[in-house]
C-alpha cells in the first residue's frame, strides 16, 4: 500500500475515489463536504434533500457526481457525532477502502486531521491501519479468483486542510502502515492451518523476520530445551511428532537508560486437548491457538521497522497438543524450568505449562517488565465474550497503561482480579501446583497458576481467547469493520506496539 499525504484543495486530488464521512445527526454539510459541494454546483444538496446519504454507523453510498474528475464519492455513515471516535474513521477507511476495491479504484482519497476534527497524526495511521486491514482476506488456499482481480486501491491520499498538518500526518501514515503490515503478518501466522503452521514453520517465520531487520535470535530445540530443565513445555510437546521450539528474539532500540520489555507468547499450533480430548465440534478453532505468540512476534516486528527506542526480549514456546501413545497424562508429574512440580490433572490446560517456563526463563533476563499473551482459557468467551481480552496484573502502573492504550487503539482490556482464592486452587495434591482447578473462573486461577512463575517481575497477562479469531456471531467485534467476516483478528500486536512506544518514554515503569 502506497500512502501520500497531499495539501490541496479539492480540485487538484487525482484520486478517483474520495471517502466521505457522515455523521447521523448532523444535517448540515461539514466544510470539506460543504466545498466539496460548492464545486459540484450544489449536487450533494441534490442528493442530501433526496435523503439517500446515510449516517449510521455503517451504511455507505457510492454516488457518481456528473463532470468532475473524482468518479467515485463513498459517503460512510459513521453514527452520532458524540459517538465519533478514532476506531469509527478506521471503520470508515475499512468500508471505503472495500468499495473503493468493488469499484476498481486505483486511489482512495481519506480527510484526516483538523478537517474530521482529530488529530492529524492518530488520524491518519487510523485511516491507514483501517483500509489495510479491511482490505485484508485469507485466499491463499482458494482455486476461485478473488471478485476482484488486481490491486484496488493500491494507494491511500491522506487529504490535510492545512499546510501545518502535513509532517503529522506523513508520520502518522507511515507508523500506520507499518503496523498495519504487523498485524498482517500475524494474522497470516495464525490463519494458517495447524499442518503447515508447524513449531518449526513458525520458528522459520521469525529466523527471515530476524534477518531482515537484523534482530538477535535464538531458536532452541528439543534437547536444549531440555537441558535448560524446561520439564513442564516439553510434557505438552511429547504426543506430536512436530518438534517443539523456543524462539528467543532480541530488539535493541534502546539506550543504556532504556526499559526492557518481555514479552511471551503462547504459541500452540494445534490444540486438540491432548488426552483430555476436546469435543470435536469447535475443535477445528485451535489452530489459532498459537495467537499470542503471532501476536508477540508481529509486534517485535512493528516495533524494529518504526525504530521505537527501547529493548525488547521475546522468548516463544511453540509446541503441538496432541493425544499419542507417548503423550503426558492426567496424573503425571512434570518438573517446570524453576522447579516447582506440578501436576497433571487435565492435559487440555496445556497453555500454563508452556508459559510458566517461558516467564520463569525470561525473568532471569533482566526484562523490566514482562507481558503475556495467550489464548489460555475458553472461560475469557463466557466471561466477557468479545468485548475484551481479560487482563490481569501484578504491577499498578503496568496495569493502568496497558488499560490506557487497549483503550486508545481500541483493543478493550478488562482488569480481572487475582484473589488469594485463585492460588489455592491450584494448589498441588501430590505436587506443587496443579494445572486445573476445573471450570470455576478458570480465567482467573490460570493467572494465579502463571504468577507463581515470575518472581518480582512486574507482570501482566493478557488472556486474548476470545478475541483472537472471529468464527460464529462475536457482535462486539462485528462493531469493528476493519476486522474480517471470519478469521484471525491480530488482537495485540497494536496494543502492544503502543505500549512499546510509552515504555520507550519512561525511565521507570
Ligand atoms: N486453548 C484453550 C483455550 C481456548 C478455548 C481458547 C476456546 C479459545 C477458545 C486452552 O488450552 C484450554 O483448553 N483451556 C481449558 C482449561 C481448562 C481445562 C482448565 C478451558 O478453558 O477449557
Ligand atoms: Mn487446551
Ligand atoms: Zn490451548
Amino acid at each position: 500500500m502506497k500512502i501520500h499525504v497531499l495539501h490541496s484543495n479539492l480540485k487538484e486530488l487525482t484520486a478517483p475515489s474520495l471517502l466521505i464521512p457522515v455523521f447521523e445527526d448532523e444535517n448540515h454539510f461539514n466544510p470539506f463536504a460543504a466545498s466539496l459541494n460548492h464545486l459540484l454546483h450544489g449536487q450533494l444538496s441534490t442528493l442530501a434533500e433526496s435523503g439517500e446519504i446515510p449516517g449510521r454507523f455503517g451504511e455507505f453510498l457510492v454516488f457518481r457526481p456528473e463532470n468532475f474528475h473524482i468518479s467515485r464519492l463513498i459517503f460512510v455513515g459513521v453514527g452520532k457525532r458524540k459517538e465519533f471516535s478514532l476506531d469509527r474513521l478506521r471503520s470508515a477507511a475499512a468500508k471505503a477502502a472495500q468499495s473503493a476495491r468493488a469499484l476498481r479504484a486505483s486511489a482512495l482519497a481519506v480527510p484526516v486531521g483538523h478537517s474530521v476534527s482529530l488529530d492529524p497524526e492518530t488520524s491518519a495511521q487510523a485511516v491507514v491501519e483501517g483500509a489495510m486491514l479491511g482490505l485484508y482476506e485469507f485466499r491463499k488456499y482458494k482455486n476461485e479468483p478473488p471478485p476482484v482481480k488486481g490491486n484496488f486501491p493500491a494507494e491511500i491520499h491522506l487529504i490535510v486542510e492545512n499546510a501545518r498538518e502535513i509532517a503529522a500526518a506523513k508520520k502518522g501514515g507511515e507508523s500506520g502502515r507499518i503496523i498495519g503490515e504487523a498485524v498482517i503478518f500475524t494474522k497470516n501466522l495464525v490463519n494458517e492451518p495447524s499442518n503447515v503452521m508447524t513449531p518449526s514453520a513458525f520458528a522459520e517465520e521469525a529466523q527471515k523476520i530476524s534477518k531482515s531487520l537484523k534482530l538477535g535470535i535464538e531458536i532452541l530445540d528439543e534437547t536444549q530445551i531440555r537441558k535448560l530443565g524446561m520439564g513442564a513445555f516439553l510434557s505438552v510437546a511429547q504426543g506430536s511428532k512436530e518438534k517443539p521450539k523456543l524462539i528467543v528474539i532480541q530488539y535493541r532500540g534502546g539506550s543504556k537508560q532504556s526499559l526492557t520489555l518481555g514479552l511471551v507468547g503462547k504459541g500452540v499450533t494445534f490444540d486438540s486437548g491432548g488426552i483430555s480430548i476436546k469435543p470435536s465440534e469447535n475443535m477445528h478453532l485451535m489452530v489459532d491457538d498459537m495467537a499470542g505468540a503471532a501476536a508477540c512476534l508481529g509486534a517485535v516486528k512493528a516495533i524494529a521497522e518504526l525504530r521505537i527506542p527501547l529493548n525488547v526480549i521475546a522468548v516463544l514456546p511453540l509446541a503441538e497438543n496432541l493425544p499419542d501413545g507417548g503423550s503426558y497424562k492426567p496424573g503425571d508429574i512434570v518438573k517446570s524450568y524453576l522447579g516447582k512440580t506440578i501436576e497433571v490433572i487435565n492435559t487440555d490446560a496445556e497453555g500454563r505449562l508452556l508459559l510458566c517456563d517461558a516467564l520463569a526463563y525470561i525473568c532471569t533476563m533482566n526484562v523490566d517488565a514482562v507481558v503475556d499473551l495467550a489464548t489460555l482459557t475458553g472461560g475469557m468467551g463466557i466471561a466477557l465474550g468479545s468485548a475484551a481480552a481479560g487482563l490481569f496484573s501484578t504491577h499498578e502502573r503496568l496495569l493502568q497503561t496497558l488499560l490506557k492504550v487497549g483503550d486508545e487503539v481500541t483493543e478493550p482490556l478488562w482488569h480481572l482480579p487475582l484473589f488469594p482464592h485463585y492460588t489455592l486452587q491450584v494448589k498441588g495434591t501430590f505436587a506443587d501446583l496443579k494445572n486445573s482447578s476445573g471450570r470455576q473462573a478458570s480465567p482467573c486461577s490460570a493467572a494465579a497458576f502463571l504468577r507463581e512463575f515470575v518472581g518480582d517481575t512486574p507482570w501482566a497477562h493478557l488472556d486474548i481467547a476470545s478475541m483472537a479469531f472471529i468464527d460464529s456471531d462475536k457482535i462486539p467485534l462485528k462493531q469493528r469493520l476493519y476486522l474480517p467476516k471470519s478469521g484471525a483478528t491480530g488482537v495485540g500486536v497494536r496494543t502492544l506496539t503502543a505500549l512499546a512506544e510509552r515504555l520507550s518514554k519512561r525511565k521507570n515503569l
